[in-house]
This record gives structure tokens, C-alpha cells and sequence, in this order.
């Protein structure tokens, strides 16, 4: 089977085949929202299969101070092969010397076991007194 090829990518053709695969519409609704998010980005990381695009990662960072993890998918077809590993990971090495890294999730058992498996720890965790996360949606 094919080793995946992690790379730093930013001009891409096949965004919405990826994002459909995993369902995500509120960016497949609106590819050109889709395409300005991507190409905003501070750090865009892709996996590629024989070629093909079945993984991406981006993240939102001053480069100083915060490093926001905003999307990780792996195509359906080649999840569980390590290759969402490989994305955060890569992200997490290129901002190394970011010491605040943030990210908002679904509250799904495998979002929770995927993020932890890579050092991330849910605010919950943190205990009573100790950090609060604040979202707005509009
Ligand atoms: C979450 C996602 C990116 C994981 O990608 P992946 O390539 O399948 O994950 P990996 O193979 O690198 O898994 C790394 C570790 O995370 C954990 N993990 C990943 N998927 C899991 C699942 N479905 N259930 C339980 N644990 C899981 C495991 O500990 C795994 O290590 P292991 O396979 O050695 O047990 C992928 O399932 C996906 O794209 N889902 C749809 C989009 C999404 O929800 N993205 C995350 C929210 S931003």
C-alpha cells in the first residue's frame, strides 16, 4: 500500500471532494467561502495518496503566541492509518514554539480519544477554577 506524502500546500483544485467526504456543508455549501479559508490560512498541511488528496490540516497563528488548530479531516477511505496523526502533528512541529494550542470539536468519544492520543487536553480536564473557553457563533 501507498505511503501518504504530508506536505505544506496552499493552492488547491480538490478542496470539495475532501470536505464532502467527510460531510462538512457548512464549507461545502459555500465553496468559495471554502477556498478563502483555506487560502488564509497561516499553515496548510495535506496528505496525498498515489497523488491523490485524502487529508488536510490547517492552522490560524501569529507565530508568537497562539497556534488554532481549525480543520483536520482524512478522506473516509484512508482513515485509521495514521495519516490525521501525521497532519497535527506537522502543525504541531511547525509551531513548535507556540506554547498555546487551541482547537473547538464535536463532543464525539473518537474527536476526544483522536486529540488526546496527539497531547491535546479537553478545558473539562483542567478542573473547577482553572481555564473557561468562550465561543461565539454569527
Ligand atoms: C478525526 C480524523 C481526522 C482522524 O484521522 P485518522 O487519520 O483516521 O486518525 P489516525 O489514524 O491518525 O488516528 C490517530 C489516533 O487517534 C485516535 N482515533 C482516531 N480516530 C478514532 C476513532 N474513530 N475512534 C477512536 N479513536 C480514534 C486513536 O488513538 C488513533 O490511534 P490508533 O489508530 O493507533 O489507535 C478523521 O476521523 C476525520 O477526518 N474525521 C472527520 C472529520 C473530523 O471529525 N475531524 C476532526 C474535527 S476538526
Amino acid at each position: 500500500m501507498d505511503e501518504p506524502v504530508i506536505a505544506e500546500e496552499k493552492s488547491l483544485d480538490e478542496l470539495l471532494p475532501l470536505y464532502q467526504a467527510v460531510g462538512w456543508t457548512a464549507y461545502t455549501a459555500d465553496p468559495d467561502l471554502l477556498r478563502a479559508a483555506v487560502a488564509g490560512s497561516s499553515y496548510v498541511v495535506t496528505a496525498r495518496l498515489a497523488g491523490r488528496l485524502v487529508g488536510l490540516a490547517r492552522a490560524i497563528s501569529d507565530d508568537a503566541t497562539i497556534c488554532y488548530l481549525q480543520d483536520v479531516l482524512v478522506h473516509p477511505e484512508a482513515q485509521r492509518r495514521n495519516i490525521g496523526r501525521a497532519l497535527v502533528n506537522a502543525v504541531i512541529e511547525r509551531y513548535a514554539a507556540v506554547r498555546q494550542k487551541v482547537l473547538l470539536t464535536d463532543d464525539e468519544p473518537a474527536q476526544r480519544a483522536f486529540y488526546e492520543a496527539l497531547g491535546y487536553a479537553e478545558i473539562r480536564d483542567f478542573g473547577p477554577g482553572t481555564l473557561r473557553a468562550f465561543v461565539r457563533f454569527d
